[in-house]
């Protein structure tokens, strides 16, 4: 661990166990000293769901390993964009950073501690600039028009929109969406289709019980409304000078984003076989798994496994995900992609751990802080 690393850490743990205290009074300081930027944030402010803060915290721990985290953070800069970040903000949420940490960490806050926060956070606010500078060709953020929405479960709806201008993206990754029904709250939601010649996105949202979004994503917006997107961001794509074979492991709507690798494929493939595990609670659940196993019966390098937790009369896999992957295996030598909430991401990664899959092989996206 580096020098900057442990200072960081170290302080951190002064002013940990007051985070919600230190929330409030950052968010406070900043729109006392800067009220134009209240604007920029959610009308209805909730400290503890509020991403900014904790999402700045995490960043600074992690700014030893700049290299991994140089193309996450040139895109969060270029995704940024969408609530009308400006260059001069950064000084004003760093300034408001650093009031918080010293008021909270009392006597104990010292020079090199001051000095090791203001330099991981020069060194992240640079990199996400520069991200927003390079992307001034595209607008900040894309209107799109919902096409079609389909409730396919209680809980579940697939909904197609058309960006006004074309949005470019490769399948796997996720766009920030908002709706007219909770205004400045983005949320982060997997295409679940390859790139059309007519533009439209395909999205599978889940309704999560108090969720905002996402409830007004599947109970409010209908077709013909108008949506907001963000600049396409991740890094679950497929490689494609990769020959291996591939195993694809979704939970819920965790296939949106395997949707579109496999779309992809049918473009392209001839030569990898392609096994899809799809996982879900019960059979209402599996919203998607007639189109996959049409799918299936077209692609002869296609095959569709699909298995419930809670569902004992299904007539296919019961159990975890992870545990029906395992018994399918051993998966020596395939390319994996893992997408669903951040448990089911977590077990089915300790399950290939345990099958000794190399971690290079295995790209995921966790729906949640996993
Ligand atoms: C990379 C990525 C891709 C994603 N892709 C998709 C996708 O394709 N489809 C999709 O449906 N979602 C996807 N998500 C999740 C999505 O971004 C939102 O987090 C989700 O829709 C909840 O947003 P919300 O505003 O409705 O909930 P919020 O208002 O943000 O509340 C969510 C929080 O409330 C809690 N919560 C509330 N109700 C429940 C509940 N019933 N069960 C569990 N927790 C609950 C949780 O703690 C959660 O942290 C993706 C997330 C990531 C990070
Ligand atoms: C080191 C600098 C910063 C980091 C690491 C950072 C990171 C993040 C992350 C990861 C999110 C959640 C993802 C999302 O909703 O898209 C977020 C949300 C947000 N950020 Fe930043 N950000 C930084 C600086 C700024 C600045 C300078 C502003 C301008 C005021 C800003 C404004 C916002 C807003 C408005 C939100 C949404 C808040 C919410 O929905 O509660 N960020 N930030």
């Amino acid at each position: 661990m580096s020098n900057l690393s442990r200072l960081l850490k170290e302080s951190w743990t002064l002013v940990e166990e007051q985070q919600d205290k230190l929330a409030s009074y950052f968010y406070a300081r900043m729109f006392l000293n800067n009220p134009q930027l209240r604007d920029l944030f959610p009308v209805q402010m909730d400290v503890q769901r509020s991403r900014l803060l904790g999402a700045i915290v995490t960043a600074v721990q992690t700014v030893d390993d700049p290299d991994v985290f140089a193309e996450y953070l040139q895109s969060l800069g270029r995704d940024h964009r969408k609530f009308h970040v400006q260059p001069e903000h950064y000084d004003a949420v760093g300034g408001a950073l650093m009031e918080a940490l010293r008021t909270f960490a009392g006597d104990e806050w010292t020079v090199e501690f001051d000095q090791a926060w203001r330099d991981a956070y020069a060194v992240i606010a640079a990199k996400m600039i520069a991200g927003a500078e390079a992307d001034s060709t595209n607008p900040p953020y894309w209107h799109a028009e919902v096409l079609y929405h389909e409730r396919r479960s209680q809980d579940i709806a697939v909904l197609t929109c058309r960006p006004l201008q074309p949005l470019e993206y490769r399948a796997g990754q996720y766009i920030s969406v908002e709706c007219k029904y909770q205004p400045r709250l983005w949320r982060v939601y997997s295409a679940a289709n390859a790139p059309r010649k007519d533009g439209s996105i395909d999205f599978h949202v889940r309704a999560l019980g108090a969720g905002w979004v996402s409830s007004a994503l599947v109970r409010r917006v209908q077709p013909g409304d108008m949506i907001r997107l963000g600049a396409p961001m991740g890094s679950m794509v497929m490689d494609r000078r990769s020959t291996r074979d591939i195993v694809c492991v979704a939970g819920g709507t965790g296939l949106a984003p395997i949707k579109a690798l496999i779309e992809e494929m049918t473009r392209a493939n001839r030569t990898r076989w392609v096994h899809v595990f799809f996982g879900a609670r019960d059979r209402d659940d599996l919203y998607d798994l007639a189109c996959l196993n049409r799918l299936a019966a077209r692609y002869p390098w296609l095959s569709v496994v699909a298995a419930t937790s809670d569902d004992p009369e299904f007539p296919g896999e019961h159990g975890k995900i992870s545990d029906v992957v395992a018994g399918y295996g051993p998966w020596n030598d395939h390319d994996f992609f893992v997408s669903g909430s951040p448990q089911m991401v977590r077990s089915t990664l300790r399950t290939l751990a345990e099958m000794q899959v190399p971690a290079i092989r295995i790209k995921y996206d966790a729906f949640g802080d996993s």
